[in-house]
């Protein structure tokens, strides 16, 4: 059996014509928290449902929680959490009638008792007995966390668990995932937050429906090759305006007050900066690239992949 609590190989799945997941082939330790990053379309979303066997991949294999994708697709649903990208409970009922019914699906013993146990642990159980509908965003999402955790799953696939909350509550659901992963539970998360890839302790970047870079946010930023020098001092929105599109220059952003551009050649690069600011009214220095700029230039100049 494999040592892995994710490991794929060589997955492909095809919409029609379009090609969607090509060649993927991942692996997650026990109690990893992996976040799982790509553009809109890059297929993260197909590979997800691939893995929790809603959807059957057309080459490639591979087991998850040690059964096979394919042949136990639905004794892996029911050792998983799955939270997807649009998920939903019954508006009309309460927290912990909600909870309650997951419970009863699942046929879970001693359902009341764990009901509670879990509204405790999410922080739900002031909220217990309030309408589900009229819950705020974030308060949404931790329902949602409580309803994929309530029969104890050993592994958590998140699918863009926090989008459009803010950021208290985004904060605070990663405590839950990282308290959940102390505990011995393994996570693949889905997310376009740059935040949120930094708390994952290990990055999986997709590009047209396979893994381009992987590794802890560090590895990534700096085995990018991307040269990145920052500037501050006057005018730096100007600059950045300015030098976008130059020679050697793949991004000019601000950050704060400093100005960052970066650029995979050096000499062109180099080159451009000097031209631009010849008079020295910028303070430069060349820096580590952040995971925000490497990511960028992953994204590539401006192509819509969707
Ligand atoms: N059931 C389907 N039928 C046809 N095309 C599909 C289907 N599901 C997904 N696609 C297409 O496959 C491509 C990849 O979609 P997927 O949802 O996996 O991307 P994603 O990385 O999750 O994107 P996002 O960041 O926007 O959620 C998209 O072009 C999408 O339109
Ligand atoms: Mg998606």
């Amino acid at each position: 059996m494999s040592e892995f609590v994710i490991d794929v190989h060589d997955l492909h799945k095809s919409f029609g014509a379009r090609k969607v997941v090509e060649g993927l082939t991942l692996q997650v330790a026990g109690g990893e928290i992996c976040g799982f990053l790509g553009a809109n379309g890059s297929g993260k979303t197909t590979t997800i449902r691939m893995l929790c066997g809603l959807l059957k991949p057309d080459g490639g294999g591979g087991t998850c929680l040690g059964l096979d994708v394919i042949a136990d697709s639905s004794r892996i649903r029911r050792q998983i959490g799955y939270m997807t990208q649009r998920f939903s409970f019954y508006e009309d009922l309460t927290v912990s009638e909600n909870l309650d019914f997951v419970a009863a699906v699942y046929e879970i013993p001693e359902r009341k008792k764990e009901v509670a146990e879990i509204m405790k642990r999410m922080g739900l159980a002031d909220r217990a007995y309030q309408l589900a509908g009229q819950l705020s965003g974030g308060w949404k999402q931790r329902l949602a966390l409580a309803a994929c955790v309530l029969h104890k799953p050993k592994l958590l696939l998140l699918d863009e668990p926090t989008a459009g909350v803010d950021v208290k509550a985004r904060r605070e659901f990663w405590d839950l995932i990282h308290d959940m992963a102390t505990q011995g539970l393994t996570v693949l998360v889905s997310t376009h937050y740059m935040d949120e890839a930094e708390r994952c302790t290990r990055i999986v970047y997709l590009s047209d429906g396979h893994i381009v870079v992987q590794g802890t946010a560090e590895e990534v930023a700096q085995g990018s090759g991307l040269i990145t020098f920052q500037a501050t001092g006057p005018g730096v929105d100007e600059a950045a305006h300015a030098l976008r599109g130059q020679p050697g220059v793949e991004a000019a952003a601000v950050f704060g007050r400093a100005l960052h551009v970066a650029g995979m050649d050096r000499t062109a690069l180099e080159a451009t900066i000097k031209g631009f600011d010849s008079h020295g009214a910028l303070s430069w220095s060349e820096v580590e690239p952040e995971l925000e700029d490497v990511l960028i230039h992953l994204l590539g100049p401006g192509e819509d992949a969707g």
